[in-house]
């Protein structure tokens, strides 16, 4: 493995390169005994990126891990770590989460806070900053701050459990989204699979995290991927397996 790629900055370019749509597998459905090896696999795979979801019992009615364990999985993968942090206080432990590896911090802006001065912290920390909005969020809660985001999570599932059924209704936003800025990347999070994944695309989606079909589908990781790549490359003409 090249030295090059434990570089955040290579990493991220590493995701740009990969181009949209792109399927972020989540851990958060994977056997959490065995980690390292499902990263090393992934990554020999040919995957780019994998999603973290953290989880703080507060934010969310379920717990997971944190920067430790982070730490831990980054000193074996120059996988591009994308991490949702569902939590009440994301600021405290963002230094924690940038010292740790992650490439990506994406915060919800249901908590109640003016999340610029958190998003710029993020981004001077040279990593990628973003918004992520509940299904029964709007867009217009987070218009104000588009110019200081790189990312949007557009939350298919109440936050919070793998495996729950994808909200359609959420696709308005993110056809909104793309009309406001073309180029923000556009994440889209639950419930994400062969039918999903197709329209996710549709409404303009770059970054598609997919954890049960990924890793609960019956299959391996690598079978499941070409599937989902392959449900949506008729399509779009960019489309790039991994
Ligand atoms: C749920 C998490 C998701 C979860 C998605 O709160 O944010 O990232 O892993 O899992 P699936 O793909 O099974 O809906
Ligand atoms: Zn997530």
């Amino acid at each position: 493995m090249s030295s090059a790629i434990f570089d955040r900055r290579e990493r991220l370019k590493r995701l740009h390169e990969a181009g949209s749509p792109v399927f972020a597998p989540s851990l958060l459905s994977c056997d959490f005994g065995r980690v390292d090896e499902v990263l090393k696999q992934l990554d020999a795979d040919g995957v780019t990126v994998v999603h973290l979801d953290v989880m703080d019992g507060h934010f969310v009615p379920n717990l997971t891990f944190g920067a430790p364990l982070i730490a831990e999985w980054r000193k074996n993968t120059g996988l591009t770590f994308d991490t949702h942090l569902m939590m009440t206080n994301p600021g405290r432990y963002v230094d924690d989460f940038v010292a740790a590896g992650c490439d990506t911090l994406v915060f919800h802006i249901e908590i109640d806070h003016d999340p610029v001065p958190l998003l710029r912290h993020i981004r001077r920390a040279g990593v990628e900053a973003g918004l992520s909005l509940n299904p029964g969020t709007p867009v217009s809660m987070i218009e104000p701050f588009l110019d200081e985001l790189d990312t949007v999570l557009v939350m298919s599932v109440q936050p919070g459990f793998g495996g729950q059924s994808f909200e359609p209704k959420v696709l308005s936003k993110c056809r909104r989204l793309k009309a406001l800025r073309s180029d923000l990347r556009v994440s889209i999070d639950g419930g994400i699979n062969l039918k999903t994944a197709h329209e996710a695309v549709s409404a303009g989606c770059d970054l598609l995290v997919a954890g049960s079909a990924v890793f609960r589908g019956g299959t391996s990781p690598r079978q499941a991927l070409d599937a989902l790549y392959a449900s949506v490359a008729d399509h779009v003409p960019r489309v790039k397996t991994p």
